[in-house]
Protein backbone atom coordinates (compact mmCIF):
# COMPACT_ATOMS: atom_id res chain seq x y z
CA UNK A 1 0.00 0.00 0.00
CA UNK A 2 1.27 3.59 -0.70
CA UNK A 3 2.52 5.30 2.30
CA UNK A 4 -0.50 7.27 4.32
CA UNK A 5 0.12 10.76 4.40
CA UNK A 6 -1.21 11.71 7.93
CA UNK A 7 -4.13 14.71 7.37
CA UNK A 8 -3.84 17.44 9.16
CA UNK A 9 -6.42 19.50 8.04
CA UNK A 10 -9.77 19.19 6.11
CA UNK A 11 -10.09 20.37 2.47
CA UNK A 12 -13.06 22.89 3.31
CA UNK A 13 -11.59 24.20 6.13
CA UNK A 14 -8.73 25.86 5.07
CA UNK A 15 -8.83 29.82 4.93
CA UNK A 16 -6.20 33.04 4.32
CA UNK A 17 -5.88 32.25 8.13
CA UNK A 18 -3.70 29.18 6.84
CA UNK A 19 -1.47 31.00 4.37
CA UNK A 20 2.06 29.87 4.59
CA UNK A 21 1.52 26.66 7.03
CA UNK A 22 2.56 23.37 5.60
CA UNK A 23 -0.56 21.10 5.50
CA UNK A 24 -1.65 17.19 4.82
CA UNK A 25 -5.12 17.05 2.70
CA UNK A 26 -6.59 13.26 1.82
CA UNK A 27 -9.28 13.37 -0.45
CA UNK A 28 -10.91 12.79 -4.25
CA UNK A 29 -9.44 14.39 -6.98
CA UNK A 30 -12.76 16.43 -8.72
CA UNK A 31 -11.03 17.91 -11.65
CA UNK A 32 -7.60 18.32 -13.17
CA UNK A 33 -6.51 20.87 -15.35
CA UNK A 34 -2.78 20.40 -16.66
CA UNK A 35 -1.58 23.72 -18.66
CA UNK A 36 1.53 23.05 -19.98
CA UNK A 37 4.19 24.06 -16.87
CA UNK A 38 1.06 23.78 -13.79
CA UNK A 39 -1.06 21.42 -12.74
CA UNK A 40 -4.81 22.53 -11.14
CA UNK A 41 -6.26 19.82 -8.85
CA UNK A 42 -9.27 20.28 -7.24
CA UNK A 43 -9.30 18.20 -4.39
CA UNK A 44 -12.84 17.36 -2.40
CA UNK A 45 -13.53 15.36 0.99
CA UNK A 46 -16.82 15.82 2.76
CA UNK A 47 -16.10 19.74 4.05
CA UNK A 48 -15.39 20.92 0.33
CA UNK A 49 -12.45 22.18 -2.31
CA UNK A 50 -9.71 23.23 -2.88
CA UNK A 51 -7.21 24.00 -5.52
CA UNK A 52 -4.10 22.62 -5.35
CA UNK A 53 -0.82 23.63 -7.61
CA UNK A 54 2.11 21.33 -9.05
CA UNK A 55 4.31 23.73 -10.49
CA UNK A 56 8.04 22.58 -12.19
CA UNK A 57 9.63 23.29 -8.93
CA UNK A 58 8.60 20.14 -7.57
CA UNK A 59 10.37 16.19 -8.14
CA UNK A 60 10.10 15.37 -11.54
CA UNK A 61 8.10 11.83 -10.78
CA UNK A 62 5.51 13.93 -8.49
CA UNK A 63 4.99 16.35 -11.12
CA UNK A 64 4.56 13.50 -13.58
CA UNK A 65 2.48 11.27 -11.03
CA UNK A 66 0.04 14.72 -10.86
CA UNK A 67 -0.30 14.77 -14.54
CA UNK A 68 -2.34 11.03 -14.29
CA UNK A 69 -4.50 12.26 -12.20
CA UNK A 70 -8.18 11.45 -13.29
CA UNK A 71 -11.58 12.61 -11.49
CA UNK A 72 -12.24 10.64 -8.36
CA UNK A 73 -9.06 9.47 -7.87
CA UNK A 74 -8.05 9.07 -4.38
CA UNK A 75 -4.69 10.75 -3.51
CA UNK A 76 -2.76 12.34 -0.15
CA UNK A 77 -1.31 15.98 -0.58
CA UNK A 78 1.70 17.62 1.26
CA UNK A 79 1.75 21.20 0.56
CA UNK A 80 2.61 24.85 1.61
CA UNK A 81 -0.93 27.27 1.93
CA UNK A 82 -0.68 30.38 -0.43
CA UNK A 83 -2.38 32.92 -1.23
CA UNK A 84 -4.10 33.12 -4.91
CA UNK A 85 -3.62 35.89 -7.17
CA UNK A 86 -6.80 34.80 -8.85
CA UNK A 87 -9.29 34.57 -6.22
CA UNK A 88 -12.57 32.72 -6.77
CA UNK A 89 -15.46 34.19 -5.05
CA UNK A 90 -17.75 30.99 -5.82
CA UNK A 91 -15.48 29.18 -3.55
CA UNK A 92 -15.25 28.71 0.54
CA UNK A 93 -11.61 28.35 -0.21
CA UNK A 94 -11.01 30.60 -3.10
CA UNK A 95 -8.80 32.98 -1.56
CA UNK A 96 -6.43 30.34 -1.00
CA UNK A 97 -4.53 27.53 -3.11
CA UNK A 98 -1.89 24.40 -1.55
CA UNK A 99 1.32 24.56 -3.96
CA UNK A 100 2.01 20.58 -3.64
CA UNK A 101 5.33 19.26 -2.34
CA UNK A 102 4.14 15.33 -2.04
CA UNK A 103 1.89 12.96 -3.75
CA UNK A 104 0.77 9.77 -2.65
CA UNK A 105 -1.80 8.04 -4.99
CA UNK A 106 -4.32 6.02 -2.54
CA UNK A 107 -6.81 4.84 -5.80
CA UNK A 108 -7.81 4.83 -9.16
CA UNK A 109 -10.81 5.67 -10.56
CA UNK A 110 -12.98 4.36 -13.44
CA UNK A 111 -15.20 6.97 -14.91
CA UNK A 112 -17.81 7.19 -12.72
CA UNK A 113 -21.39 6.77 -14.43
CA UNK A 114 -22.43 9.66 -13.00
CA UNK A 115 -21.02 13.41 -12.62
CA UNK A 116 -20.43 13.98 -8.57
CA UNK A 117 -21.91 17.93 -9.10
CA UNK A 118 -24.85 19.23 -7.04
CA UNK A 119 -26.77 20.11 -9.89
CA UNK A 120 -26.49 17.28 -11.65
CA UNK A 121 -30.13 15.71 -12.65
CA UNK A 122 -29.49 12.42 -14.07
CA UNK A 123 -32.06 10.11 -13.80
CA UNK A 124 -32.74 8.72 -10.05
CA UNK A 125 -32.51 5.32 -10.11
CA UNK A 126 -29.36 6.05 -10.99
CA UNK A 127 -28.47 7.83 -8.29
CA UNK A 128 -29.55 4.99 -6.44
CA UNK A 129 -27.68 2.83 -7.80
CA UNK A 130 -24.59 4.80 -7.44
CA UNK A 131 -25.55 6.30 -4.00
CA UNK A 132 -21.77 5.97 -2.34
CA UNK A 133 -20.58 8.16 -5.51
CA UNK A 134 -24.21 10.30 -5.27
CA UNK A 135 -23.42 10.75 -1.63
CA UNK A 136 -20.08 12.03 -2.46
CA UNK A 137 -22.21 16.01 -3.45
CA UNK A 138 -21.27 18.01 -0.80
CA UNK A 139 -25.00 18.86 -1.07
CA UNK A 140 -25.62 15.28 0.17
CA UNK A 141 -22.75 15.12 2.54
CA UNK A 142 -24.50 18.12 3.85
CA UNK A 143 -27.47 16.48 4.21
CA UNK A 144 -26.41 13.72 5.99
CA UNK A 145 -24.68 15.77 8.63
CA UNK A 146 -28.11 18.06 8.92
CA UNK A 147 -29.93 15.18 9.61
CA UNK A 148 -27.22 13.81 12.28
CA UNK A 149 -27.46 17.21 13.69
CA UNK A 150 -31.31 17.57 14.34
CA UNK A 151 -31.17 13.85 15.61
CA UNK A 152 -28.32 14.64 18.22
CA UNK A 153 -30.43 17.74 19.15
CA UNK A 154 -33.58 15.61 19.94
CA UNK A 155 -31.44 13.19 21.95
CA UNK A 156 -30.06 15.99 23.83
CA UNK A 157 -33.07 17.76 24.19
CA UNK A 158 -35.27 14.88 25.66
CA UNK A 159 -32.33 13.67 27.66
CA UNK A 160 -32.36 16.69 29.40
CA UNK A 161 -35.95 16.59 29.90
CA UNK A 162 -36.01 13.15 31.64
CA UNK A 163 -36.81 11.24 28.79
CA UNK A 164 -34.69 7.38 28.42
CA UNK A 165 -33.87 6.39 25.24
CA UNK A 166 -35.42 2.75 24.88
CA UNK A 167 -35.00 0.65 22.14
CA UNK A 168 -38.28 -1.29 21.41
CA UNK A 169 -37.77 -5.16 18.97
CA UNK A 170 -38.02 -4.91 15.67
CA UNK A 171 -39.23 -8.71 15.13
CA UNK A 172 -43.10 -8.32 16.59
CA UNK A 173 -46.57 -9.03 15.86
CA UNK A 174 -48.64 -6.84 14.06
CA UNK A 175 -48.79 -3.32 15.11
CA UNK A 176 -52.31 -0.90 14.71
CA UNK A 177 -51.34 1.95 12.88
CA UNK A 178 -53.57 0.81 9.43
CA UNK A 179 -50.94 0.33 6.91
CA UNK A 180 -50.00 -2.98 5.40
CA UNK A 181 -47.28 -4.99 7.87
CA UNK A 182 -43.56 -6.35 6.35
CA UNK A 183 -43.76 -10.10 7.41
CA UNK A 184 -41.10 -11.97 8.13
CA UNK A 185 -41.15 -15.93 8.42
CA UNK A 186 -40.01 -17.85 11.65
CA UNK A 187 -38.11 -20.71 11.11
CA UNK A 188 -38.43 -22.30 14.35
CA UNK A 189 -42.04 -21.70 14.36
CA UNK A 190 -42.85 -23.29 11.11
CA UNK A 191 -46.16 -21.17 9.57
CA UNK A 192 -45.58 -18.68 11.57
CA UNK A 193 -44.60 -14.81 10.70
CA UNK A 194 -43.24 -11.89 12.56
CA UNK A 195 -44.05 -8.46 11.72
CA UNK A 196 -41.84 -5.42 11.59
CA UNK A 197 -42.88 -2.78 13.09
CA UNK A 198 -45.29 0.02 11.76
CA UNK A 199 -44.27 2.21 14.79
CA UNK A 200 -43.51 1.11 18.51
CA UNK A 201 -46.75 2.14 19.47
CA UNK A 202 -47.42 -0.64 21.81
CA UNK A 203 -44.41 -1.39 23.42
CA UNK A 204 -44.15 2.40 23.80
CA UNK A 205 -47.25 2.41 26.24
CA UNK A 206 -45.56 -1.01 28.33
CA UNK A 207 -42.66 1.09 28.86
CA UNK A 208 -45.07 3.48 31.05
CA UNK A 209 -47.05 0.28 33.01
CA UNK A 210 -42.70 -0.23 33.54
CA UNK A 211 -42.06 2.65 34.97
CA UNK A 212 -40.09 4.26 32.32
CA UNK A 213 -42.19 7.76 32.82
CA UNK A 214 -40.33 9.39 29.84
CA UNK A 215 -39.36 7.53 26.66
CA UNK A 216 -38.18 8.42 24.12
CA UNK A 217 -36.28 6.31 20.77
CA UNK A 218 -34.64 7.42 17.22
CA UNK A 219 -36.86 4.50 15.49
CA UNK A 220 -37.03 2.56 12.71
CA UNK A 221 -40.57 2.00 11.35
CA UNK A 222 -41.63 0.05 8.65
CA UNK A 223 -44.77 0.00 6.15
CA UNK A 224 -46.17 -1.59 3.18
CA UNK A 225 -47.34 1.08 0.97
CA UNK A 226 -47.46 3.22 -1.65
CA UNK A 227 -44.47 5.18 -1.81
CA UNK A 228 -44.89 9.70 -2.34
CA UNK A 229 -41.97 11.99 -2.08
CA UNK A 230 -42.88 12.32 1.79
CA UNK A 231 -43.00 8.41 2.20
CA UNK A 232 -40.73 5.68 2.14
CA UNK A 233 -41.58 1.94 3.40
CA UNK A 234 -38.59 2.02 6.06
CA UNK A 235 -38.54 5.32 7.77
CA UNK A 236 -37.31 6.64 11.06
CA UNK A 237 -39.36 8.29 13.91
CA UNK A 238 -38.62 10.14 16.61
CA UNK A 239 -40.97 8.51 19.15
CA UNK A 240 -41.52 10.03 22.16
CA UNK A 241 -44.33 8.41 24.96
CA UNK A 242 -44.87 10.27 28.33
CA UNK A 243 -46.64 9.41 32.14
CA UNK A 244 -49.07 11.50 34.21
CA UNK A 245 -49.51 13.88 31.45
CA UNK A 246 -51.81 15.79 29.67
CA UNK A 247 -52.60 17.12 25.84
CA UNK A 248 -51.10 20.54 26.96
CA UNK A 249 -47.79 19.15 28.82
CA UNK A 250 -47.26 16.96 25.96
CA UNK A 251 -47.74 19.81 23.22
CA UNK A 252 -45.66 22.32 25.19
CA UNK A 253 -42.57 19.87 25.46
CA UNK A 254 -42.80 19.72 22.05
CA UNK A 255 -42.62 23.27 21.32
CA UNK A 256 -39.12 23.30 23.33
CA UNK A 257 -38.19 20.76 20.97
CA UNK A 258 -39.12 22.67 17.48
CA UNK A 259 -37.83 26.11 19.33
CA UNK A 260 -34.78 24.68 19.92
CA UNK A 261 -34.23 22.49 16.70
CA UNK A 262 -34.73 25.69 14.35
CA UNK A 263 -32.67 27.52 17.30
CA UNK A 264 -29.60 24.93 16.68
CA UNK A 265 -29.74 23.38 13.04
CA UNK A 266 -31.00 26.70 11.43
CA UNK A 267 -30.64 29.70 13.77
CA UNK A 268 -34.27 30.57 13.27
CA UNK A 269 -36.54 31.57 16.27
CA UNK A 270 -39.74 30.86 16.09
CA UNK A 271 -42.55 32.08 18.36
CA UNK A 272 -44.32 29.57 20.79
CA UNK A 273 -46.83 28.52 21.26
CA UNK A 274 -47.99 27.56 18.38
CA UNK A 275 -51.77 28.18 16.72
CA UNK A 276 -53.87 24.94 17.07
CA UNK A 277 -56.83 24.64 14.78
CA UNK A 278 -59.40 21.89 15.61
CA UNK A 279 -59.68 19.62 12.67
CA UNK A 280 -63.35 20.44 12.11
CA UNK A 281 -61.93 24.35 11.11
CA UNK A 282 -58.75 23.05 9.50
CA UNK A 283 -60.97 21.29 6.79
CA UNK A 284 -63.55 23.82 6.60
CA UNK A 285 -60.83 26.45 6.50
CA UNK A 286 -58.20 24.54 3.68
CA UNK A 287 -59.94 21.47 2.95
CA UNK A 288 -56.79 19.42 4.72
CA UNK A 289 -56.49 18.19 8.14
CA UNK A 290 -52.44 19.34 7.74
CA UNK A 291 -53.37 22.50 6.61
CA UNK A 292 -50.25 24.92 4.88
CA UNK A 293 -50.93 28.44 5.84
CA UNK A 294 -48.26 30.38 4.20
CA UNK A 295 -50.59 31.81 1.89
CA UNK A 296 -54.44 32.61 1.41
CA UNK A 297 -57.50 30.68 -0.69
CA UNK A 298 -59.31 29.66 2.52
CA UNK A 299 -62.67 27.91 1.26
CA UNK A 300 -65.37 29.13 2.10
CA UNK A 301 -68.79 27.80 1.55
CA UNK A 302 -71.85 28.40 -1.10
CA UNK A 303 -74.15 26.32 0.04
CA UNK A 304 -76.00 29.49 1.42
CA UNK A 305 -75.84 31.48 -1.47
CA UNK A 306 -76.64 28.71 -3.87
CA UNK A 307 -79.32 26.56 -1.88
CA UNK A 308 -82.27 27.62 -4.24
CA UNK A 309 -80.25 26.85 -7.44
CA UNK A 310 -81.76 24.90 -10.59
CA UNK A 311 -78.15 24.22 -11.37
CA UNK A 312 -78.00 20.64 -11.85
CA UNK A 313 -74.64 20.05 -10.62
CA UNK A 314 -74.55 22.15 -7.06
CA UNK A 315 -78.18 21.23 -6.45
CA UNK A 316 -77.54 17.52 -6.63
CA UNK A 317 -74.85 17.89 -4.42
CA UNK A 318 -76.41 19.44 -1.86
CA UNK A 319 -79.90 17.55 -1.64
CA UNK A 320 -77.05 14.51 -0.91
CA UNK A 321 -76.03 16.24 1.95
CA UNK A 322 -73.03 17.63 0.11
CA UNK A 323 -71.13 20.75 -0.02
CA UNK A 324 -70.42 23.70 -2.68
CA UNK A 325 -67.23 25.00 -1.55
CA UNK A 326 -64.71 27.30 -3.14
CA UNK A 327 -61.74 29.18 -3.27
CA UNK A 328 -60.81 32.79 -4.29
CA UNK A 329 -56.95 33.31 -5.76
CA UNK A 330 -56.58 37.01 -6.03
CA UNK A 331 -55.48 37.85 -8.90
CA UNK A 332 -55.60 34.82 -10.48
CA UNK A 333 -58.01 35.61 -13.56
CA UNK A 334 -55.20 36.92 -16.04
CA UNK A 335 -52.97 33.92 -14.72
CA UNK A 336 -54.82 31.32 -15.48
CA UNK A 337 -55.89 30.50 -19.17
CA UNK A 338 -59.23 28.15 -20.08
CA UNK A 339 -56.56 25.81 -20.90
CA UNK A 340 -54.94 26.22 -17.72
CA UNK A 341 -57.84 25.30 -15.62
CA UNK A 342 -58.92 22.75 -17.95
CA UNK A 343 -55.57 21.09 -16.50
CA UNK A 344 -56.08 21.72 -13.02
CA UNK A 345 -59.53 20.57 -13.24
CA UNK A 346 -57.94 16.75 -14.26
CA UNK A 347 -55.70 16.94 -11.45
CA UNK A 348 -58.64 17.26 -9.23
CA UNK A 349 -60.18 13.77 -10.82
CA UNK A 350 -57.69 11.41 -8.62
CA UNK A 351 -59.55 13.35 -5.88
CA UNK A 352 -62.99 12.48 -7.01
CA UNK A 353 -63.66 15.99 -8.53
CA UNK A 354 -66.09 15.42 -11.57
CA UNK A 355 -65.38 19.38 -12.25
CA UNK A 356 -64.64 22.95 -11.64
CA UNK A 357 -66.24 25.48 -11.95
CA UNK A 358 -65.07 28.93 -12.43
CA UNK A 359 -65.99 32.37 -12.00
CA UNK A 360 -64.11 35.64 -13.37
CA UNK A 361 -64.48 38.84 -12.05
CA UNK A 362 -63.61 41.39 -14.59
CA UNK A 363 -64.19 44.96 -15.52
CA UNK A 364 -67.81 45.31 -15.00
CA UNK A 365 -68.58 41.67 -15.51
CA UNK A 366 -68.55 38.50 -14.57
CA UNK A 367 -67.74 35.44 -16.44
CA UNK A 368 -67.76 32.14 -15.63
CA UNK A 369 -68.42 28.62 -16.95
CA UNK A 370 -71.97 28.40 -15.56
CA UNK A 371 -72.86 31.76 -17.08
CA UNK A 372 -76.49 29.54 -18.67
CA UNK A 373 -77.78 28.73 -15.31
CA UNK A 374 -76.60 32.09 -12.57
CA UNK A 375 -77.24 35.57 -14.08
CA UNK A 376 -75.20 38.70 -13.24
CA UNK A 377 -76.74 39.15 -9.97
CA UNK A 378 -76.15 35.75 -8.59
CA UNK A 379 -72.47 35.55 -9.79
CA UNK A 380 -72.00 38.76 -7.98
CA UNK A 381 -73.22 37.41 -4.70
CA UNK A 382 -70.86 34.42 -5.01
CA UNK A 383 -68.14 36.82 -5.50
CA UNK A 384 -69.24 38.37 -2.54
CA UNK A 385 -68.58 35.70 -0.25
CA UNK A 386 -64.97 35.91 -0.76
CA UNK A 387 -64.83 39.86 -1.38
CA UNK A 388 -63.43 39.10 -4.63
CA UNK A 389 -62.34 42.14 -6.69
CA UNK A 390 -61.45 42.41 -10.46
CA UNK A 391 -59.13 40.32 -11.66
CA UNK A 392 -59.66 37.19 -8.77
CA UNK A 393 -60.11 33.62 -10.05
CA UNK A 394 -62.75 31.86 -8.07
CA UNK A 395 -62.86 27.99 -8.43
CA UNK A 396 -65.84 25.89 -6.68
CA UNK A 397 -65.98 22.17 -6.21
CA UNK A 398 -69.52 21.00 -5.65
CA UNK A 399 -69.76 17.02 -4.54
CA UNK A 400 -69.93 15.01 -1.12
CA UNK A 401 -67.72 16.89 1.86
CA UNK A 402 -64.83 14.36 1.09
CA UNK A 403 -64.21 14.88 -2.41
CA UNK A 404 -64.97 18.89 -2.19
CA UNK A 405 -61.96 19.43 0.93
CA UNK A 406 -59.90 16.79 -0.86
CA UNK A 407 -60.22 18.76 -4.33
CA UNK A 408 -60.09 22.20 -3.03
CA UNK A 409 -56.96 21.49 -0.64
CA UNK A 410 -55.46 20.06 -3.19
CA UNK A 411 -55.85 23.24 -5.59
CA UNK A 412 -55.21 25.69 -2.99
CA UNK A 413 -51.65 24.45 -2.34
CA UNK A 414 -51.03 23.42 -6.02
CA UNK A 415 -51.96 26.81 -7.26
CA UNK A 416 -49.41 28.15 -4.68
CA UNK A 417 -47.10 26.62 -5.90
CA UNK A 418 -47.49 27.49 -9.48
CA UNK A 419 -47.47 31.03 -8.28
CA UNK A 420 -44.58 30.92 -6.38
CA UNK A 421 -45.82 31.28 -2.92
CA UNK A 422 -43.87 28.73 -1.19
CA UNK A 423 -41.38 30.32 0.59
CA UNK A 424 -39.07 27.07 1.96
CA UNK A 425 -37.44 29.81 4.24
CA UNK A 426 -40.72 30.37 6.32
CA UNK A 427 -41.71 27.94 8.64
CA UNK A 428 -46.02 28.03 9.51
CA UNK A 429 -45.67 24.88 12.50
CA UNK A 430 -49.36 24.52 13.82
CA UNK A 431 -51.70 21.65 15.94
CA UNK A 432 -54.41 20.54 14.18
CA UNK A 433 -56.28 19.22 17.19
CA UNK A 434 -59.69 17.55 18.38
CA UNK A 435 -59.84 14.85 15.54
CA UNK A 436 -62.77 12.85 15.30
CA UNK A 437 -62.41 9.38 16.82
CA UNK A 438 -63.80 7.81 14.06
CA UNK A 439 -63.60 7.43 10.44
CA UNK A 440 -65.88 5.48 7.84
CA UNK A 441 -63.68 2.75 6.27
CA UNK A 442 -64.13 3.66 2.52
CA UNK A 443 -64.57 -0.06 1.96
CA UNK A 444 -66.61 -1.88 4.56
CA UNK A 445 -68.28 1.11 5.73
CA UNK A 446 -67.09 0.18 9.33
CA UNK A 447 -66.37 2.35 11.57
CA UNK A 448 -62.19 1.98 12.18
CA UNK A 449 -60.11 4.42 14.58
CA UNK A 450 -58.76 7.63 12.68
CA UNK A 451 -56.00 7.38 15.07
CA UNK A 452 -55.14 4.13 16.62
CA UNK A 453 -57.69 2.19 19.03
CA UNK A 454 -55.82 3.37 22.44
CA UNK A 455 -56.28 6.95 21.83
CA UNK A 456 -58.45 9.24 24.38
CA UNK A 457 -61.91 10.16 23.43
CA UNK A 458 -62.40 13.54 24.94
CA UNK A 459 -63.66 13.43 27.99
CA UNK A 460 -66.73 15.05 27.26
CA UNK A 461 -67.50 12.80 24.76
CA UNK A 462 -67.46 9.49 26.16
CA UNK A 463 -71.28 9.29 26.64
CA UNK A 464 -71.64 9.48 23.19
CA UNK A 465 -69.36 6.67 22.46
CA UNK A 466 -72.60 4.48 22.61
CA UNK A 467 -74.78 6.60 21.17
CA UNK A 468 -73.53 8.60 18.37
CA UNK A 469 -69.69 7.21 18.65
CA UNK A 470 -68.95 9.13 14.58
CA UNK A 471 -69.74 12.46 16.97
CA UNK A 472 -66.71 11.39 19.09
CA UNK A 473 -63.77 14.06 18.95
CA UNK A 474 -60.18 12.57 20.54
CA UNK A 475 -57.49 13.90 22.71
CA UNK A 476 -55.61 13.70 19.22
CA UNK A 477 -53.12 16.27 17.72
CA UNK A 478 -50.66 16.45 14.84
CA UNK A 479 -47.75 19.02 14.09
CA UNK A 480 -47.93 20.53 11.04
CA UNK A 481 -45.33 22.28 8.95
CA UNK A 482 -46.16 24.33 5.70
CA UNK A 483 -48.60 21.48 5.06
CA UNK A 484 -46.70 18.51 6.00
CA UNK A 485 -47.50 16.51 8.30
CA UNK A 486 -44.40 16.21 10.25
CA UNK A 487 -45.77 14.06 13.61
CA UNK A 488 -48.75 12.68 15.82
CA UNK A 489 -49.65 11.78 18.71
CA UNK A 490 -52.46 11.56 21.03
CA UNK A 491 -53.39 10.81 24.99
CA UNK A 492 -53.92 6.85 25.23
CA UNK A 493 -56.43 5.23 26.99
CA UNK A 494 -55.36 3.67 30.44
CA UNK A 495 -59.20 2.86 31.69
CA UNK A 496 -59.60 -0.43 31.13
CA UNK A 497 -63.56 -0.19 31.12
CA UNK A 498 -62.76 2.62 28.62
CA UNK A 499 -60.98 0.86 26.44
CA UNK A 500 -63.66 -2.05 26.32
CA UNK A 501 -66.43 0.73 25.05
CA UNK A 502 -63.64 1.23 22.31
CA UNK A 503 -63.42 -1.67 21.20
CA UNK A 504 -67.37 -2.25 21.27
CA UNK A 505 -67.65 1.13 19.26
CA UNK A 506 -65.21 -0.70 16.96
CA UNK A 507 -67.21 -3.58 16.19
CA UNK A 508 -64.27 -5.55 17.82
CA UNK A 509 -64.60 -8.71 19.35
CA UNK A 510 -63.06 -10.06 22.84
CA UNK A 511 -61.67 -12.57 21.04
CA UNK A 512 -60.17 -10.17 18.26
CA UNK A 513 -59.15 -7.60 20.91
CA UNK A 514 -57.04 -10.37 23.00
CA UNK A 515 -55.48 -12.31 19.95
CA UNK A 516 -54.45 -8.15 18.45
CA UNK A 517 -53.35 -6.54 21.09
CA UNK A 518 -53.57 -9.48 24.16
CA UNK A 519 -50.85 -8.30 25.63
CA UNK A 520 -50.88 -4.31 26.19
CA UNK A 521 -54.61 -5.33 27.68
CA UNK A 522 -52.70 -7.67 30.28
CA UNK A 523 -50.40 -5.30 31.13
CA UNK A 524 -53.41 -2.42 31.89
CA UNK A 525 -55.03 -4.54 34.46
CA UNK A 526 -51.75 -4.25 36.59
CA UNK A 527 -51.58 -0.45 37.37
CA UNK A 528 -51.78 1.66 33.92
CA UNK A 529 -50.30 5.29 34.35
CA UNK A 530 -52.47 7.90 32.60
CA UNK A 531 -50.03 8.57 29.60
CA UNK A 532 -49.28 10.01 25.92
CA UNK A 533 -46.77 10.81 23.19
CA UNK A 534 -46.53 11.91 19.82
CA UNK A 535 -43.94 10.58 16.99
CA UNK A 536 -42.38 12.80 14.81
CA UNK A 537 -41.29 11.39 11.27
CA UNK A 538 -37.83 12.39 11.39
CA UNK A 539 -37.11 12.22 7.64
CA UNK A 540 -39.74 15.04 6.95
CA UNK A 541 -38.74 17.13 9.65
CA UNK A 542 -35.10 17.08 8.57
CA UNK A 543 -36.76 17.48 4.85
CA UNK A 544 -38.47 20.31 5.41
CA UNK A 545 -35.38 22.11 7.67
CA UNK A 546 -33.37 21.20 4.59
CA UNK A 547 -35.59 23.09 1.86
CA UNK A 548 -35.38 19.88 0.20
CA UNK A 549 -38.64 18.18 -1.45
CA UNK A 550 -38.34 14.38 -1.12
CA UNK A 551 -37.27 12.02 2.03
CA UNK A 552 -34.60 10.49 -0.78
CA UNK A 553 -32.82 13.63 -0.51
CA UNK A 554 -32.19 13.27 2.95
CA UNK A 555 -31.86 9.53 3.69
CA UNK A 556 -28.44 7.83 2.98
CA UNK A 557 -30.14 5.03 1.06
CA UNK A 558 -33.45 5.32 0.11
CA UNK A 559 -36.02 3.08 -1.63
CA UNK A 560 -37.29 4.00 -5.09
CA UNK A 561 -40.11 4.07 -6.95
CA UNK A 562 -41.21 0.09 -6.41
CA UNK A 563 -39.49 -0.21 -2.66
CA UNK A 564 -36.73 -1.37 -4.21
CA UNK A 565 -32.84 -0.49 -3.08
CA UNK A 566 -31.20 0.00 -5.89
CA UNK A 567 -27.73 -0.70 -4.26
CA UNK A 568 -28.35 -4.27 -3.01
CA UNK A 569 -31.20 -5.03 -5.44
CA UNK A 570 -33.58 -5.99 -2.59
CA UNK A 571 -35.71 -7.51 -2.51
CA UNK A 572 -34.62 -10.34 -4.40
CA UNK A 573 -35.40 -14.48 -4.55
CA UNK A 574 -34.00 -16.67 -1.86
CA UNK A 575 -32.08 -20.00 -2.51
CA UNK A 576 -34.58 -23.11 -2.42
CA UNK A 577 -32.98 -24.40 0.34
CA UNK A 578 -33.78 -21.21 2.36
CA UNK A 579 -37.44 -21.65 1.84
CA UNK A 580 -37.35 -25.14 2.52
CA UNK A 581 -35.93 -25.12 5.88
CA UNK A 582 -38.99 -22.14 6.99
CA UNK A 583 -41.02 -24.32 5.18
CA UNK A 584 -42.75 -21.79 2.21
CA UNK A 585 -43.81 -22.89 -0.94
CA UNK A 586 -43.31 -20.08 -3.46
CA UNK A 587 -46.88 -20.15 -5.30
P1 LIG B 1 -48.23 8.13 12.70
O1 LIG B 1 -48.70 6.92 11.99
O2 LIG B 1 -49.00 9.40 12.53
O3 LIG B 1 -48.23 7.91 14.27
O4 LIG B 1 -46.72 8.39 12.33
C1 LIG B 1 -45.99 9.46 12.91
C2 LIG B 1 -45.23 10.22 11.84
O5 LIG B 1 -44.36 9.36 11.11
C3 LIG B 1 -44.20 9.88 9.79
N1 LIG B 1 -44.52 8.83 8.81
C4 LIG B 1 -43.77 8.55 7.73
N2 LIG B 1 -42.65 9.11 7.26
C5 LIG B 1 -42.10 8.59 6.13
N3 LIG B 1 -42.61 7.52 5.46
C6 LIG B 1 -43.75 6.92 5.89
N4 LIG B 1 -44.23 5.86 5.23
C7 LIG B 1 -44.39 7.44 7.07
N5 LIG B 1 -45.49 7.11 7.78
C8 LIG B 1 -45.55 7.96 8.82
C9 LIG B 1 -45.14 11.06 9.65
C10 LIG B 1 -46.10 10.84 10.78
O6 LIG B 1 -46.68 12.04 11.23
N6 LIG B 1 -47.48 5.52 16.91
C11 LIG B 1 -48.02 6.77 16.38
C12 LIG B 1 -47.49 7.97 17.11
C13 LIG B 1 -48.12 8.20 18.46
O7 LIG B 1 -49.34 8.12 18.59
O8 LIG B 1 -47.35 8.49 19.39
C14 LIG B 1 -47.65 6.85 14.90
O9 LIG B 1 -46.86 6.10 14.38
O10 LIG B 1 -44.40 12.25 9.84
Amino acid sequence: MAELLKRTHMCGTLTAANVDEEVVLNGWVAKQRSLGGLIFADLRDKTGIVQITFDDTIPEEVFKLAESLRSEYVIGVKGIVKERSAKNPNLPTGEIEVFAKELVLYSESETPPIYIKDDDNVDDNLRLKYRYLDLRKLKMQENLKFRHKVTKVARDYFDENGFMEVETPILIKSTPEGARDYLVPSRVNPGSFYALPQSPQLFKQLLMVSGCDRYMQIAKCFRDEDLRADRQPEFTQIDLEMSFVDQDDVIAMQEGFLKRVFKDCLNVDIQTPFPRIPYDEAMERYGSDKPDTRFGFELKSLNEVVKDTEFKVFADALAGGGDVRGICIDGGSPKFSRKDIDKLTDRTKAYGAKGVVWLRVEEGEYKSSVNKFFDQDQLAEIAKVFDAKVGDLILIVADKAKVVFDSLGFLRRHIADLLGLLDDTQFNLLWVTEFPMFEKDDETGELKAMHHPFTHPKEEDIPLLDTEPEKVKADAYDIVLNGVELGGGSIRIHERDLQAKMFKALNLTEEECQEKFGFLLDAFKYGAPPHGGLAYGLDRLVMLLCGQHSIREIIAFPKNQNAQCMVCEAPGTVEDDQLEELGIALR
